[in-house]
């Protein structure tokens, strides 16, 4: 006997929200996946793999199980007003940036269970690393959005304190770490290699770094010691990049960005 899919509605098709459903197309087979936006024709698309898009938020809203919301902040009240009256048992799971729980709680007269969550984009690849906060009193609900998100990468409970940081860290940190993959990739075509090569050499690198990290667990600079022989050609590109001062510039970009976040 087929099980019942969960009806996944995700409000706001834009960067994140199609990154998550195509993501949960691929990766989450108990789905049956809903995308709005109001420029629908932007994301028909979707339809091919499977999935109903629409203009109206309201369609078919009262089945849903889970709503995900990816609006920008300034867009979550219409988005409330226009859905709320019509929604049944769902659980409301949001991604809006700096939105905290009691806010959304007092938005939605605490007659959802609410959810908040910080995915990043690559959730489209299986790969995204989301934080999630919920309270006590919707515990079962944040359970039900963990296994959600565990089929679109890692999902890890956090305390809400610490959601502007997993904000900076794990979505904001999509844009650094391909910042260093640009740099060096255009240090590879200095080096002799053409824009594709360099890119491909440069992106399964950092792939092949981030895969020893998380899977043997070990700090960054053991596994460093695997690679640097003593005076060798890597440790004196290493120790020149800290003199121009490479892990310094990464810490006060994160720790700007997150000042920025926190004043917000
Ligand atoms: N991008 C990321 O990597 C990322 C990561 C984590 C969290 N977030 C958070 O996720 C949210 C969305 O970010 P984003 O980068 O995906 O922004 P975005 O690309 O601008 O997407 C927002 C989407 O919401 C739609 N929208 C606006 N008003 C709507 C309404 N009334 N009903 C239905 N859809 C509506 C917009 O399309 P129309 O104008 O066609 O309606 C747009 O496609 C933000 O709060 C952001 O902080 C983003």
């Amino acid at each position: 006997m087929q099980s019942k899919k969960i009806n996944v509605h995700i409000i706001g098709g834009g960067n994140l929200g199609v990154a998550l459903a195509v993501g949960l197309s691929k990766f989450c087979n108990d789905a049956a996946i809903t995308v709005t936006r109001r420029n629908v024709e932007q994301i028909r698309f979707l339809e091919k793999l499977g999935m109903r898009v629409s203009a109206d938020n309201n369609f078919e809203i009262g089945q849903a199980d889970i709503i995900i919301l990816t609006v920008k902040p300034y867009q979550v009240d219409n988005v409330l007003k226009d859905i709320l009256p019509h929604l049944n048992h769902a659980i409301i799971a949001s991604a809006v940036s700096g939105l905290n729980i009691e806010a959304l709680e007092e938005k939605t007269k605490l007659l959802h269970a609410v959810v908040r969550i910080m995915p990043n984009i690559a959730a489209q690849f299986g790969q995204s690393a989301t934080c999630i906060s919920f309270s006590e009193n919707n515990k079962e609900a944040g359970q039900r959005i963990v296994s959600l998100f565990d089929t679109l990468g890692t999902a890890v409970v956090i305390e809400e304190k610490l959601m502007n940081g997993a904000t900076i860290l794990g979505a904001c940190g999509t844009a650094y770490a391909l910042r260093y993959i640009r740099a060096a990739m255009q240090a590879g075509i200095e080096i002799g290699f053409d824009a594709k090569t360099a890119l491909a050499i440069a992106s399964q690198t950092v792939k092949g770094a981030a895969q020893m990290t998380l899977e043997e667990k070990a700090h960054p600079e053991q596994l460093i010691d695997r690679v640097t022989t003593p005076q060798g050609c890597t440790i004196v590109g290493l120790n020149e990049m800290e003199h121009q001062g490479f892990s310094s510039s990464l810490i006060k970009g994160i720790k700007t960005s997150f000042d920025m976040i926190r004043d917000l």
